[in-house]
């Protein structure tokens, strides 16, 4: 499996560009093994990088961000408004159904952001039907597999530049 690497506000270099943030929850990291029947076989780097090149092609910074620990993406996303970052792509993973830290540092921050699950979370056990980000969120993709990072990332790129 490809190693991971977080993108982190210190060892990237400014520039005027928008910049995006991707935020990735707990175990996103086992993407490409993890229970492909749910979460497909795509790599969290394949996704990455996907996201890295659609962004760059637009003229836009993306960085993403994963871990596995709640206080780790709570201190990513006090840090993203120090960054200026203008928009989020966020999949909490599990804390999306437990986490009101995250969402009040979500909410505290105000950055506007989409929320994306590669699987149907609605399909799945109820635990899953019920999020605390989304009534927050611009919009939800969910059931989509890694393509729905994408379509957040289209949908975002035209807010930034509408035709
Ligand atoms: C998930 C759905 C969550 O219920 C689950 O805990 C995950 C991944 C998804 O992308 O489908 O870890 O957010």
């Amino acid at each position: 499996m490809k190693k991971q690497k977080n993108t982190s506000p210190e060892t990237d270099k400014a520039s005027d560009a928008p910049l995006l943030l991707v935020l990735h929850g707990p175990n996103l990291n086992l993407l490409g093994t993890r229970e492909p029947m749910h979460y497909g076989s795509t790599t969290l780097a394949e996704i990455n990088l996907a996201l890295a090149h659609r962004a760059e092609g637009a003229g836009v910074n993306l960085e993403s961000f994963q871990s596995n620990h709640e206080g780790a993406l709570i201190e990513r996303v006090h840090a993203a408004r120090e960054q200026g970052v203008l928009y989020m792509i966020v999949n909490p993973a599990a804390y999306t159904h437990t986490s009101v830290a995250l969402r009040d540092a979500i909410a505290g921050t105000g950055i506007p952001f989409i929320e994306v699950h590669l699987s149907n979370v609605h399909a799945r056990e109820a635990f899953r039907h019920h999020s605390y980000f989304s009534d927050l969120a611009i919009g939800v993709i969910t059931g989509l597999g890694s393509e729905g990072y994408l379509l957040a990332l289209e949908y975002l790129l035209s807010k930034i530049s509408p035709e």
